[in-house]
């Protein structure tokens, strides 16, 4: 398993889905000139959670959640946009506090989705930074559920359940594993 620089881009083949093409995927680091196209993703992100989470538009029509400029001053955030065939399919946010790696938010349009993009994305950036990672689901968000379980243990190589906890009022699920090559079983 080769494990990518901080920052670096990647490019992988197309995992899943339509083999009779090949498509590019990477994942590369965004600069703070391009936070107004991660807000614009963050848009789309925030109306697939309003299904479950209550998010009210602004009179702009925008639900107004802009990415934290936090992300490109501490150290300890990661923020990143993915291209397909160098068009844009998505973001993720990483953050690491007390030495645990936290999936804080990941995203992949719709047109993108069920072709094993995102599981390509998030095997991407487990190798980037191995160690323990936190992964937090609400509950009534079963897409993702299933989604994380499949991409970890495949990743791990074994099965993973999550914890339930409550926050907020709201029921979510918790997954925890090691990334580290040392952690990951080498039949993976
Ligand atoms: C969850 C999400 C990232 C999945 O991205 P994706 O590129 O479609 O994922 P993949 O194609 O790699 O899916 C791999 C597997 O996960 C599971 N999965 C993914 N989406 C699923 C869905 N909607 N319903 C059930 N299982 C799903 C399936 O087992 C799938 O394999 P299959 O397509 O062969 O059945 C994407 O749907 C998304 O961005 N959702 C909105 C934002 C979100 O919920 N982010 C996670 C926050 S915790």
């Amino acid at each position: 398993m080769s494990v990518h620089p901080l920052g670096s881009d990647v490019n992988m083949s197309y995992p899943n889905g339509d083999m009779s093409r090949s498509a590019q995927i990477e994942v590369i680091r965004a600069t703070a000139e391009q936070i107004p196209i991660l807000a614009n993703l963050i848009e789309l992100y925030a109306h697939d959670f309003s299904e479950f989470h209550h998010l009210e538009l602004g009179a702009d029509g925008k639900f107004g959640i802009a990415p934290l400029p936090l992300y490109w001053s501490d150290p300890n955030r990661h923020p990143f946009l993915v291209r397909v065939d160098d068009k844009l399919a998505g973001f993720v946010l990483v953050t690491r506090t007390s030495s645990v790696w936290d999936m804080a938010e990941f995203f992949v349009v719709r047109g993108y989705r069920r072709r094993g993009i995102g599981t390509a994305i998030a095997h991407d950036v487990w190798r980037r930074f191995p160690g323990l990672w936190e992964v937090r689901v609400m509950q009534a968000n079963h897409s993702a559920l299933h989604f994380w379980e499949r991409a970890i243990s495949e990743f791990t190589g074994q099965p993973i359940r999550p914890t339930p906890f409550e926050k907020d009022g709201k029921s979510w699920k918790l997954f925890t594993f090691d990334s580290t090559p040392s952690g990951v079983d080498a039949s993976s």
